[in-house]
């Protein structure tokens, strides 16, 4: 797999700002969305960014300016859009099992809701009646996804309202007179078949006719991104094509224009980012050789978490013969990086760079242990800049009262 950038620059960052490190390319996150945006019709789709991957504010902004839009999954998210600059119409809230309360703040933001719950869109509609427009989020009883942790759309799983409900939903619908500007789903993440996506909007295709407000469909994120260096992605030209179709049958059914939405996370934000490391021990125990390094799962913890592979580059000697190698962290848990790996052979005081770490990255690292949490660099456009710094012991002791 190629990196993004020279192994020069990234031993520069490390020097510059320490290890570990992680670093994004604005310039990919743009690519990338500039790539959706020239694949579908203007018209029809909208794109919000999944900021659950990354939430720093340049990177926020970055994509604000790029003219997408975002999706959020928590109020505080939301509050951060706001921050970043985005207008109430290009925020939408997913939630997720939330209070009641999350809603009405979000109301007061003024930005598009997504209901998951029976309770809360009964609340919703108790107290708001027609006055605000609503989307619905739906279980489409699909099973799809890179694993089952991160599948969401199944019959076991939590999230949204199942299809089978239906009646439920209606009743409660025209009871309260409810404006429903949209219908949900999400799948999972890591999806590569178009299909899937399609086997969700023509579920949501049959639903139409009971909401004669409907103004767009939205197909949630999870577009699939090369991890390893053989895989490829979710074929986005194949899913803009597709997706033109079922907007035209489902604007054709309703008897006016619908739009798509998606809500791409990782398709923005995985390939941009690195996650730089120092190797502090190499140590041969039987026939493993572990290469232990300054990180752990407290940075990264998607290969403990979800068993993901994350590329590995030896930018210290990336010619060298090869061996394989158990990449270890260094917090105090069995804490694997990868196994028997077969890398560059590995000395310690070398750079060891992890690929796709821009999303869930950084956003799901913890102090565990008191390490500190990372500092986070952004380069675009020619240039290179801190956009926040590691973690010190009084950061890490600040909130505890003395
Ligand atoms: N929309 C909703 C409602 C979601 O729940 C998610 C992700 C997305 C969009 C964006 O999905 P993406 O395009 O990034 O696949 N931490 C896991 C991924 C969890 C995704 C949760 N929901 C990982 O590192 O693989």
């Amino acid at each position: 797999m190629q990196a993004l950038f020279s192994d020069a620059f990234f031993k520069d960052l490390a020097k510059q700002y320490g290890t570990p490190l992680y670093v994004y390319s604005g310039d990919k996150i743009a690519q990338q969305y500039n790539h959706l945006k020239d694949s579908f019709e203007a018209r029809s789709t909208r794109f919000f960014y999944a900021c659950k991957a990354l939430t720093n504010q340049h990177i926020l902004q970055l994509i604000r300016d790029l003219g997408c839009g975002i999706d959020c999954s928590s109020i505080n998210e939301a509050y951060m859009a706001v921050r970043a600059g985005f207008s109430p119409d290009r925020i939408l809230y997913t939630s997720n099992g939330i209070a009641f309360e999350e809603i009405e703040a979000a109301v007061s933001l003024g930005i598009h809701i997504n209901i998951d719950s029976l309770s809360n869109l009964e609340k919703m509609g108790a107290k708001y009646g027609h006055n605000y427009p609503v989307g619905i989020r739906l279980r489409p009883n699909i099973m799809a996804g890179g694993n089952l942790k991160i599948s969401t759309g199944h019959e076991q799983s939590k999230f949204g309202i199942p299809l089978e409900q239906i009646e439920e939903i209606l009743q409660i619908v025209r009871r309260h007179q409810m404006h429903i500007r949209g219908l949900h789903i999400h799948t999972g993440s890591e999806i590569k078949d178009v299909k899937v996506f399609m086997e969700g909007a023509n579920r949501l295709l049959e639903l139409i006719d009971y909401f004669p407000e409907l103004s767009c469909m939205d197909l949630g994120g999870g577009f699939k991104v090369a991890y390893r260096p053989d895989e490829s992605g979710t074929d986005i030209l194949q899913l803009a094509a597709e997706t033109k179709l079922i907007q035209e049958a489902m604007s054709k059914r309703a008897g006016r224009h619908i739009e798509i939405w998606f809500e791409p996370g990782k398709y923005l934000v995985s390939e941009c980012g690195y996650l730089i490391t120092h190797v502090n021990v190499i140590k041969e125990n039987g026939s493993t050789i572990f290469a232990g390094i300054d990180s752990g799962f407290n940075h990264l913890i998607r290969p403990m978490f979800y068993d993901a592979y994350h590329h590995i580059r030896n930018i210290s000697h990336p010619n060298a013969p090869e061996k394989k190698y158990t990449i270890t962290g260094n917090i105090c848990e069995t804490d694997q990086f990868a196994s028997d790996r077969l890398l560059p052979e590995i000395n310690e005081g070398d750079y060891l760079v992890f690929f796709n770490a821009g999303a869930y990255g950084y956003e799901m690292s913890s102090s565990y242990n008191a390490r500190s949490k990372p500092a986070q660099v952004l380069h675009y456009r020619g240039e290179t800049r801190l956009i926040s710094r590691r973690e010190t012991l009084d950061d890490l002791m600040h909130l505890q009262i003395l």
